[in-house]
């Protein structure tokens, strides 16, 4: 199917895989996805995994992606990991603000700002993620929450930068429940969240930026959740840990 932007379908592996494990991943999916040009295919591995990863996948159609990075460039900041350091792996992606880390390790708007522009500054791309609870569903607040964590997420970024930056519209009532969005439900709200950036950048930015769905995307419902006009790609958590259901995702895309 022709669409107006390349799509971008990316594995989040969040807190999974050895490296032994990561390694056999991918040369799966290498297996299986050589050759395919039509979709910009990302894995993002937890850190420990990263510089195995990154040798076995140098001459392929794979691109590295890391799950978070620090706001900050280096200093006595325990634990945390900067935009340069993932560089040295070739790292060209960074998940920034999944919900999990909204909930976990209550990330905020300001502080994914603050991670974007740090991502940037550095060449990375970030994946910015936005979504509502189910409360906040039912409420009728869906447009309320996304458009205040896309715009905090976003804040002091510019028009190019945020064309460099992919969003990923993640319904947190649909990440790791297997109920994922419907296609009208996510269609939806990529076309409020395409709206918005029109309004913070402008139409033609707003045009060329990659946004992706996520949440309990599957081989059996990636063809219609592709298939909408402003869904430009995935973010898979589950069922990328799999080499026969993230490449069969990728393959029913297309
Ligand atoms: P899921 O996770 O595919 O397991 O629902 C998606 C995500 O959290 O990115």
């Amino acid at each position: 199917m022709e669409k107006a932007r390349k799509l971008l379908i990316a594995g989040n592996w969040k807190l999974n895989k050895t490296v032994a494990e990561a390694l056999d991943l991918v040369n799966g999916l290498q297996r299986e996805l050589a050759n395919l040009k039509e979709v910009d295919l990302v894995v993002c591995p937890p850190f420990t995994a990263l510089s195995e990863v990154s040798k076995a996948i140098l001459d392929s159609n794979l691109r590295l992606g890391a799950q978070d990075m620090s706001e900050h460039g280096y200093g006595a900041y325990t634990g945390e990991i900067a935009a340069g350091m993932l560089k040295e792996f070739s790292v060209r992606y960074v998940i920034l603000g999944h919900s999990e880390r909204r909930q976990y390790q209550r990330e905020t708007d300001e502080l994914i700002a603050k991670k974007a522009r740090a991502a940037h500054a550095a060449s990375l791309k970030p994946i910015v993620c936005v979504g509502e609870t189910l409360a906040e569903r039912e409420a009728g607040a869906t447009e309320k929450v996304v458009g205040t964590q896309l715009k905090g997420s976003l804040a002091g970024l510019t028009a190019a930068q945020v064309e460099e930056t992919v969003i990923a519209y993640e319904p947190v009532w649909a990440i790791g429940t297997g109920r994922n969005a419907t296609a009208t439900q996510a269609q939806e709200v990529h076309a409020f969240i395409r709206g918005q950036l029109a309004q913070r950048a402008d139409a033609a930015v707003a045009k060329r930026v990659r946004i992706l769905y996520g949440g309990s995307v599957k081989p059996a419902n990636a063809r219609e959740l592709m298939s909408q006009p402003d869904v430009d790609g995935a973010l898979v958590g589950g069922a990328s840990l799999e080499v026969r259901s993230f490449a069969d995702i990728v393959k029913n895309s297309i």
